[in-house]
Formats: C-alpha cells, structure tokens, sequence
C-alpha cells in the first residue's frame, strides 16, 4: 500500500442522494503530492478498513484532494462509516495518488461514460481537459434522476454545452441511455468507462471492435464484491514447477498465491487493469474480468477476480 499520511477534513458535505463529498487538505497547509487525472487514494476508514476513492478534482490543485463518497447500504460498510462519522476537522490517514485508470493524452478525441457514483476519476479527467484547453471529449453521464447526480449544477453549465449529456433512467432499466450509438464506430477516440458493473459489462460487450489499448474501465468493486456464495473452492497448478496451489471459495487466485509465497503484481485487483495477466496453460475459467477480448479469455486470466468454472477444473497457469 501506498504511504499513508494524516490529512485534515476542510469540507464534508452531501452533493447529492446518497453521495457525500469530502475535500482533505494537509493540516499543516503543505503542498500534497502530485496526483493526475484517474487517480485514487487509499483512506482509512472508521471501521479500520482501508477504502479506495478517486479524486474528483482538477490535478492542477496541489492544495487539496476532493472525493466524492456513495454510502451504500448493500456494502460492507466502510464508507457508511466515513460518511456517518467523520465530519470537518477531523484527520483521516490517506494514502498517497496511485493511477490505474490514466488519462492517455496523446488520444484524437475522448468519450466518457459515468455511471452513479463512477462520475468521480471521470470529473478528475474532464475539469483537466478544460483547465489545460482541452475540448476533444464527450461525457454521457447516467444517474437515476436530478436527485442522485452528483455536479449537477456544474455538469449543466454552460462551459460544458454540447460536450456533456444527463441521462436519468428513473430506477427503470428500460429507460437505460443507449449506449451502442455511441459505440458504433470508434473514430479514434479513447473510451473511458466507469459505473455499475452491468454498464461496464455492457460498454464492453459492444467494443469487442475497438482497439483494446483504447477502451478503458475503472471500477470499485474490490475482488471480494466479485465473489458470490455459489463459488467453490478449486486449484491451480504452476506450470514450471508442477506446485499445486489451492484456492478456497472465498479467496482469489492472487490472495492464494500469495499466501504460498509467491510474488503476483496487481494494481485495482478488480479485473479492470490488466495487470495481473497471466498465461493460463489449460483449464476451464470463469472470466470476471473486463480486460480480455474473448479471444484471449483462451490464452491468458486475471488471477485476481477470475475462477475455475467447477471444483473438478484444475486450472494450469504459467508460472
Ligand atoms: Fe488489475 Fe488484476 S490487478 S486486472
């Protein structure tokens, strides 16, 4: 994990339905360290977890970071304690910026799709892209209704005229933005894509034409939250030395591996950043990724969410 330091609640206040903003500054006034657009912190949360948020705010401000925080009653209940207990003036431990979800510049145009609370590294992106005079993108923002938007009044502005488009689905999945017009022909934009799992699903399933190098996903869902009580427990051999590695039904691959010794890079470890890719020798998997194209879901797993598709499907990898 990151360095961690004390960071001085400035702000804490609720922006929309369910959604708590919390702007941290350092309590001696220094400048924090640097941070680009994407980015997250790691905050440790009243329960004693440690929680990932992303930073919300343009990178250029080095006095300040700014996270927006879902108390979500179906989670485990890290960020109902920070959004129900720490309030202004109070000190959290902050994790210093990490980045899994970057901004590639260098892209023609950008096309942004936010889900929810998934607005959050994507405000990180869009108020860098104006602050440095940047117009080549688009936002398609979708929430439930006015209520639950978050930055709603600056999203509505006129600075984003033409660039940024609302869509309220009011709870009904019928009413859900339609995504393939927006996808139908890439145009060389890179995509950026952040918001429940079943959009991120969908806006992969309708890239499979994309280049893969431009189609992008963060999300916030850790390992554990990919887990659901039907999955078993199953094994895993390393191919180079034939070691047999067991994994139970409530550990990934990564955390087995680990606990066997060995030494597995990983960054979001929620399947979204490819860096825990290894070479799978044989077996039946159950991709939970949103990295592989189907053709490389033969080749190759992410250890951290993905599994055998039964007890009996020894996996076989490259290790
Ligand atoms: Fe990011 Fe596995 S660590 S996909």
């Amino acid at each position: 994990m990151a360095y961690m330091t004390a960071l001085r609640v400035e702000r804490a206040e609720q922006i929309a339905a369910g959604i708590h903003l919390f702007e941290l500054r350092d309590p001696d006034g220094r400048e924090l360290p640097e941070f680009n657009a994407g980015s997250h912190i790691a905050i440790v949360v009243p329960t004693g977890d440690v929680r990932k948020y992303s930073l919300c705010n343009d990178p250029c401000e080095r006095d300040r970071y700014v996270i927006a925080v879902k108390k979500e009653a179906a989670g485990r209940g890290g960020s109902i304690s920070l959004v129900d207990a720490v309030k202004a003036g109070d000190l959290v431990m902050s994790g210093t910026p990490e980045n899994s979800f970057a901004l590639d510049e260098r892209a023609a145009s950008f096309l942004f799709i936010a889900g929810g609370i998934g607005i959050t590294p994507i405000m990180a992106m869009i108020r860098h892209l104006k602050s440095t005079g940047c117009g080549r993108f688009k936002l398609y923002y979708c929430t439930r209704n006015a209520h639950a938007t978050a930055f709603l009044d600056e999203l509505s502005a006129p600075a984003y005229r033409g660039q940024v488009t609302i869509h309220h689905d009011n709870g009904d999945p019928a009413q859900a933005l339609d995504l393939w017009p927006l996808l139908e022909r890439p145009a060389g934009a890179h995509l950026y894509c952040c918001g429940p799992r079943a959009m991120m699903e969908a806006v992969r399933d309708m890239t499979g034409h994309w280049s893969r190098s431009a189609v992008h996903f963060e999300s916030f869902v850790d390992a554990a939250q990919t887990r659901t009580v039907e999955d078993h427990a199953f094994s895993v051999r390393l191919a180079r030395t034939g070691e047999v590695v067991e994994v139970p039904a409530n550990t990934s691959i990564l955390e087995a591996l680990r606990f066997s010794g060995h030494t597995v890079p990983s960054s979001c470890e929620s399947g979204t950043c490819g860096t825990c890719k290894t070479r799978l020798v044989r077996g039946a998997a159950d991709h939970r990724d949103l990295v592989l194209s189907e053709a490389e879901r033969s080749e190759y797993i992410m250890v951290c969410v993905s599994r055998a598709r039964s007890t009996e499907a020894e996996l076989v990898i490259d290790r």
